[in-house]
């Protein structure tokens, strides 16, 4: 045996038996698409993706959000339409948000619990027309309060435990409409403990939870607020509740706590800046996970595809490979349908 070779303990010889023998030559593998395609280790496919879109009042309406190119909102039935499209090229699961009136926005954003608002409509409208998709729904208050925070505000104060509990009676009256997965984004402290319980008891321990267990205080989100109607209503910031973008950590135990509430699914928002906690959180707690390719990523692709500055399409299906290699089981996108077209292709 190479002399070399001998004094190696065989955890060490293992993959590097030609580095070792000095003739290791990593471009080998790269050489032909085949082998290529015999050696990637993670890949991108339609089971992976969810499409979150935007939902508005009117009928036969979709219009084009400023802040989104190729992103519109919905009416009801062009959002059920839009499920159609989205559950016949194969993804699993779709996520509406509401662009509620200014007459219906409250202090305390009460709406989020009547059968009325447009995310139980649209619920109700979609499980009855195409029941084959999957649901999954918000149940923060933010597109329901005249503050535009996700919770109730007093006295310049987000009060934790108020907002919990109206987070909950949105988050059963989206259940009794027929959504398969609770998915709160509203940060407050036992929030998923309250809603697992709240769920049990009224009959829908099938429903599912995903928690954005891991919601930064991010400038990305900036488009978002153009598509549902809150751009320039947020008063202040929501550094309060959601979480410091230089904190790791913290994105942990923040995690760590909604796993022993109870969620099924762990979700991390935004997605691309933030690789490093999906895959922190995916190698300790062993739950599905999932990024939220936010708003403010999906315009900076699309704005600079646009102008000729990027490949749109190369940039678009690495990002979202990027989020695989990370560890991610799936990813919430605006690119969903593209992505979907893109990867049916090559089926
Ligand atoms: C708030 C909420 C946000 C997003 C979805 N729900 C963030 C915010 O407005 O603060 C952002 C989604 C996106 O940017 O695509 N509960």
């Amino acid at each position: 045996m190479n002399d070399r070779l001998s004094k190696l303990s065989p955890s060490n010889i293992t993959g590097h038996i030609d580095d070792v023998t000095g003739s290791r030559r990593l471009r080998r593998m790269r050489k032909a698409e085949w082998s290529r395609r015999l050696v990637q280790e993670t890949r991108l496919t339609v089971d992976d993706l969810i499409l979150p879109f935007f939902v508005t009042y009117g009928e036969g309406m979709s219009e084009p959000v400023e802040a989104m190119p190729g992103v519109e909102r919905h009416s009801v039935d062009m959002a059920v339409r839009l499920a159609e499209k989205a559950a016949k090229l194969g993804i699993p699961a779709i996520a509406p948000f509401p662009r509620e009136r200014a007459e219906v926005k409250t202090e305390d954003g009460s709406f989020v619990f009547s059968p009325d608002n447009l995310i139980n409509r649209v619920v109700r409208a979609i499980k009855k027309e195409v029941p084959e998709i999957g649901i999954i729904t918000d149940a923060a208050l933010d597109p329901f309060t005249t503050h535009g925070h996700d919770g109730i505000l007093r006295d310049g104060e987000i009060v934790n435990d108020e907002s919990v509990a109206m987070v909950v009676r949105g988050a059963l009256s989206q259940a009794e409409a027929g959504a398969d997965i609770i998915a709160p984004s509203d940060m407050m402290d036992g929030r998923i403990g309250a809603i697992r319980q709240a769920l049990d008891e009224n009959g829908f321990n099938h429903v599912a939870i995903m928690s954005y267990a891991t919601k930064f205080a991010s400038a990305f989100y900036g488009p978002y607020r153009d598509a549902i109607g809150t751009l320039g209503v947020l008063k202040g910031d929501k550094k309060t509740y959601y979480i410091d973008p230089a904190n790791s950590d913290e994105a942990v135990r923040e995690a760590e706590q909604d796993v022993i509430e109870g969620a099924d699914m762990l979700m991390v928002k935004p997605g691309m800046p933030y690789l490093d906690i999906i895959h922190r959180l995916k190698t300790t707690f062993r739950l599905p996970t999932y990024a939220y390719q936010v708003s403010g990523e999906y315009s900076m692709i699309k704005s600079a595809g646009l102008n000729g500055w990027i490949d749109e399409e190369k940039v678009m299906m690495e990002s979202l490979s990027s989020f695989k290699r990370a560890g991610c089981d799936g990813i919430l996108t605006y690119f969903a349908l593209d992505a979907a077209k893109k990867l049916k292709k090559h089926d």
